[in-house]
């Protein structure tokens, strides 16, 4: 079969093309044939080795996929040949078949295309988890999202405006806010040009924000941190910051790492606000857990209340032009490679 491998650390060129061999399908495992793979940017962060337990090179980078089954292990009870799967691999999606523990696949709905399906598994879980879960967001609070035109940004603001949350954005372009206000989010700063935090502060009455959804880091999480109202909960998922348009620019990542402050414990307290931080990819056991959130999404879905923004399609010959897109900053919503 054909695989999209990493076969250096370093800028998008390194990701090639490859004949290896198909996957066996485990006694507990689906044998997928994919039909599209969505990208996300941990998968730019592998290819430049910065995410944390990347393997060496040369692998298969990806983490999700939808297709069809296309044969079952002798242990495996909740699929049969046939089905149409989103699934998640811990590298290796960017192969045109994968096998998977059946524990780590879902099943779609019929009027759900692939290209949705391999759109709403990272990102909108990702939005689950850290909105729902950690912050247990409430109706009238106010959200502050950044990359809020991104895949996960647009997941966010759909899921936050189904609750009746009201949400403040940033993202680097007039483009881009205009993305996510087409999503529902009620105010957009441009983070490149003008000083969200002032903007935000203004627009609350000096009160602040209940909630941070932030992927970004450095100078961002410094000014949003200053932002967080009593009983307010930061939820810290990424660092986008550091991250060059070709690569890791060690001068700049080691600036937004100056600049990201020290959390001292007493302070929390006193302020009555709350950290978290997380990454699902060590998630990837609590097989129970995502299962209630995924049944949880797709029931959103057949409801309207999310539909994945699919912002770029790629064809899988395509791939590294489609993650150099995603690393360049001028991406929105989700990139879907179509096999
Ligand atoms: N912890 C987890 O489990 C988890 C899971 C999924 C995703 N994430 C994180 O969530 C973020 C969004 O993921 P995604 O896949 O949906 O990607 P995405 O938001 O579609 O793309 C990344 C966005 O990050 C923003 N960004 C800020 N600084 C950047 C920089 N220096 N270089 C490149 N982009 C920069 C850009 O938006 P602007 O131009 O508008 O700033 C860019 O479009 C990523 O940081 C990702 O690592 C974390």
């Amino acid at each position: 079969m054909k695989a999209a491998m990493v076969t250096s650390f370093g800028p998008p060129e390194t990701l090639r093309l490859k004949e290896v061999t198909k996957p066996v399908c485990e006694k507990n495992h689906i044998l997928v044939a994919v039909k599209a793979i969505g990208l996300n940017f941990a998968d730019v962060m592998a290819r430049l080795g910065v995410y944390p337990s990347v393997p060496d090179p040369p692998f298969i980078p990806g983490l999700e996929v939808s297709g069809v089954v296309i044969e079952v292990g002798s242990e495996a009870k909740s699929f049969k040949r046939g089905d149409r799967v989103i699934a998640f691999t811990r590298q290796g999606a960017y192969a045109e078949f994968v096998s998977v523990n059946e524990n780590h696949a879902y099943p779609i709905p019929k009027k759900m295309s692939f290209e949705e399906g391999a759109s709403i598994g990272v990102t909108y879980l990702t939005a689950y988890h850290g909105l729902v879960t950690l912050a247990n967001i409430r109706k009238d609070e106010k959200l502050l999202l950044h990359a809020a035109a991104g895949g996960v940004g647009t997941a966010t603001i759909q899921i936050a405006r189904h609750l009746g949350v009201e949400v403040f954005g940033a993202a680097s372009s007039a483009q881009k806010l205009d993305v996510a206000y087409q999503q529902g989010m009620q105010h957009g700063f441009n983070y490149q040009t003008e000083d969200f935090e002032r903007g935000v502060r203004q627009k609350t009455q000096g009160k602040g924000v209940d909630v941070v959804m932030d992927s970004v880091g450095g100078m961002v999480f410094r000014k949003s941190w200053r932002l967080l109202a009593p009983m307010g909960r930061y939820v810290l998922y990424g660092f986008a910051a550091v991250t060059g348009k070709r690569g890791i620019n060690k001068l700049k990542a080691m600036k937004e790492m100056i600049v990201t402050p020290l959390v001292y414990p007493p302070n929390i307290v006193s302020k009555n606000i709350g950290l978290f931080g997380f990454n699902l990819y060590f998630l990837f056991d609590k097989v129970e857990y995502f299962k209630k959130a995924s049944r949880q999404l797709m029931k959103w879905y057949n409801e309207k209340v999310i539909k994945p923004v699919i912002g770029a399609r790629f064809t899988f010959d395509r791939i590294a032009e489609a993650q150099g897109f995603l690393q360049s900053r001028k991406s929105f919503g989700k990139i879907v490679v179509v096999m």
